[in-house]
């Protein structure tokens, strides 16, 4: 299994204070800071773009986790790593070329990530499981926090587990103490939470149980 890794999703986080929640919330010890970019046309919201990313990262050296949920992500990628952006994942559904897109991404020096909605089946990712950096298996509907784990989006997590040993394979949407084992007994080894991280009374707490839960 790769190294476990928590990234916290800020979209829970209080936007008018994005440096400061950042700040915090690394210092609660998490490995990431998951970036929710919604741009209201491939999801039903709109959070962000790369000028808040640019902002931001005047305010940290945490890694940022993109998870591009736009239609087109092919137009935003130079923007994103001149932002600063450490990894782009963007959604398979969105885009007609995935290959061509990876390379895109990796050519800019970011990490690139694939990201596949609840009813897209496993099958589809497969071909790109070993040419992107981390593939996200979405385990709720993407375009709101707070909704509610959908376990039976798990058995595609087990299949790229089993082909791909290695793999960074990241699951949002739900996470929290009494869904993560779930997660993680199928093979995902980061684990994005949001509302677990940041409407806990004790958020290192939570991080390090997440983390345990993908060391067991
Ligand atoms: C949903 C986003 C998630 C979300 C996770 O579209 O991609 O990252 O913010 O939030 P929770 O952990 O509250 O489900
Ligand atoms: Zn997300």
């Amino acid at each position: 299994m790769p190294t476990p890794k928590i990234s916290p999703s800020m979209l829970s986080s209080d936007f008018a204070q994005l440096g400061a929640e950042a700040a915090r919330i690394c210092s609660c010890g998490a490995d990431a800071l998951h970036m929710d970019v919604m741009d209201g046309h491939f999801v039903p919201n709109i959070t962000l773009g790369a000028p808040i990313i640019k902002s931001l990262r005047h305010h940290t050296g945490a890694f940022l986790d993109c998870h591009m949920m736009v239609s087109d992500p092919e137009k935003w990628v130079d923007d994103f790593a001149e932002a600063g952006a450490n990894l782009y994942c963007f959604h398979l559904e969105a885009t007609r070329d995935a290959a061509a897109l990876i390379q895109q991404i990796k050519a800019t020096g970011m990490k690139a990530g694939v990201a596949i909605k609840p009813k897209t089946p496993v099958d589809a990712v497969l071909p790109y499981a070993a040419l992107a950096d981390m593939v996200l298996v979405m385990t709720v509907e993407p375009g709101f926090g707070g909704q509610k784990f959908m376990p039976e989006c798990l058995p595609k997590v087990r299949v790229l587990r089993e082909r791909y040993p290695d793999l960074d394979i990241q699951v949002d949407g739900g996470l929290a103490l009494d869904t993560v084992d779930a997660a993680t007994e199928a093979g995902a080894n980061i684990i994005v939470a949001g509302t677990a991280v940041f409407k806990a009374d004790d958020p290192k707490h939570v991080i390090e149980t997440l983390r345990d839960s993908v060391k067991k």
